[in-house]
C-alpha cells in the first residue's frame, strides 16, 4: 500500500530534512488548513446550512457581500488569533488590519487573504475558494501597523489556495516548489496527492472575460485576436479557452495542465489598475505560479517585484505557461516604446 502522507506529516518532515519551515510558520499554514476544513463545510451545506445569498452589506471595495464572505473571514480570524503564530491579519473583507487582540501571545508573521474567492459562484454551484499569503513583520518594528505589510510578493514566506469544488483542494507553497493536498473528508485531513507541481512552457488555452473585450488597451486586443485567429492565425495553433470567474479554480486549472490567465487593465474605470488585488489575489498566485515554472505579471513588470502602496491595491494580471506570459508582457512593452 502507498503511504499516505497528511498535511502535518509533510510539515514536520519539511521541517526536518531541509529545516525551511520555521515552527510558527509551521503552525500558522495548520491554522489556515483547519479554517479552510470548516469553510469547505459550510460550503458544502449550501442551502440546507443557510449560506446562500447576500449578507445585506457591502465591504471596502464597494462590493456586496455574500453571506459566505463574512463566514469565511471570521473562520479565519477566529482560527488564527489565539495561536501566538501572528501579528496581524489583513483581509478584502475588512477595511484596515487586524491586530492581534493583547490576550494573545503575538507572533512575527503577517496573514493575509481573500477569504472566500469566486463570490459570483457560490449560489450557482461552481467552485469558489480561499487564497492566503503570509509575510515577516519587518525586523525591529514596534507594534504593527499597516505600513509593515506593504512588502513586495517576493518577501511572502509562504502562500497557496484552498479550492472547494468536486473535491477540496490545498494548494501551498514555502518557496521550495509547490504541493497539492486533497481533504479526505472521512478522515478529515488533507492528504498529499501532487508534489513539484509543474506547469507546461506553451499552452493552447487562455483563461479572460471576453465580454470585457471592447474595453482593453491595444497589446491585449492583438493577443486575444491572434489567439481566436487559430491555426490559419499568425500563432498557427488552434486556442482553447476557459474562464470559471473564481480566479482560484483558473489558477487550478493552470497549475494542474497549464494555461494562461488575463484579468488586464480596462477603459470601464481607467484610474484603477486592475479587477483583481495585489496582495491576497495577485501575489499570493504569482508565488505559487513562479513556483511551479510559470510566470506572473502586470503585463509590464513582474507582479512579485511590485512594492505596495495599499492594503486594497489592484493590480492588472497575466499569469500562467511561461511563453504566453512572456509574448502577452512583450506586446504591452512593444506598445510603450
Ligand atoms: P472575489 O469573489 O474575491 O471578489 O473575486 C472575484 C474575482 C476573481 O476570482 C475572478 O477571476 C474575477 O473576480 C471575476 O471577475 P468577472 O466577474 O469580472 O469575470
Ligand atoms: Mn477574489
Ligand atoms: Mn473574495
Amino acid at each position: 500500500m502507498t503511504r499516505r502522507v497528511s498535511l502535518t506529516q509533510y510539515l514536520i518532515e519539511q521541517q526536518r530534512q531541509h529545516g525551511h519551515i520555521p515552527q510558527e510558520l509551521r503552525l500558522l499554514i495548520e491554522v489556515v488548513a483547519r479554517a479552510c476544513k470548516r469553510i469547505a463545510i459550510s460550503v458544502n451545506k449550501g442551502a440546507l446550512g443557510d449560506v446562500l445569498g447576500t449578507a445585506g452589506s457591502e465591504n471596502v471595495q464597494g462590493e456586496v457581500q455574500k453571506k459566505l464572505d463574512i463566514i469565511a473571514n471570521e473562520v479565519l480570524i477566529e482560527a488564527n488569533e489565539w495561536g501566538g503564530h501572528l501579528a496581524a491579519m489583513a483581509s478584502e473583507e475588512m477595511e484596515g488590519i487586524y491586530l492581534v487582540p493583547n490576550r494573545f501571545p503575538q507572533g512575527e508573521y503577517l496573514l493575509m487573504f481573500d477569504p472566500l474567492d469566486g463570490s459570483s459562484n457560490i449560489d450557482v454551484n461552481v467552485s469558489i475558494g480561499t487564497i492566503f499569503s503570509v509575510l515577516k513583520k519587518p525586523e525591529g518594528a514596534k507594534g504593527v501597523s499597516e505600513d509593515d505589510f506593504l512588502q513586495p510578493g517576493s518577501q511572502q514566506a509562504a502562500a497557496g489556495y484552498c479550492v472547494y469544488g468536486p473535491q477540496t483542494t490545498l494548494v501551498l507553497t514555502v518557496g521550495d516548489g509547490v504541493t497539492m493536498f486533497t481533504l479526505d473528508r472521512e478522515q478529515g485531513s488533507f492528504v498529499l496527492t501532487t508534489e513539484s507541481v509543474s506547469i507546461p512552457e506553451d499552452t493552447k488555452e487562455f483563461a479572460i472575460n471576453m465580454s470585457n473585450m471592447r474595453h482593453w488597451d491595444e497589446p491585449m486586443k492583438r493577443y486575444i485576436d491572434e489567439c481566436l485567429a487559430g491555426k490559419e492565425g499568425p500563432r498557427g495553433k488552434d486556442f482553447n479557452m476557459r474562464w470559471i470567474a473564481s480566479m482560484v479554480a483558473d489558477v487550478h486549472r493552470i497549475l494542474t495542465r497549464g494555461g494562461v490567465f488575463m484579468y488586464p487593465w480596462d477603459k470601464r474605470e481607467p484610474n484603477k489598475a486592475g479587477k483583481l488585488r495585489l496582495m491576497y489575489e495577485a501575489n499570493p498566485m504569482a508565488f505559487l505560479v513562479e513556483q511551479a515554472g510559470g510566470a506572473a505579471t502586470n503585463a509590464h513588470q513582474r507582479i512579485m517585484d511590485l512594492t505596495p502602496t495599499q492594503l486594497h491595491e489592484r493590480v492588472s494580471v497575466v499569469l500562467g505557461s511561461k511563453n504566453e506570459v512572456e509574448r502577452i508582457t512583450a506586446y504591452h512593452l512593444d506598445a510603450k516604446s
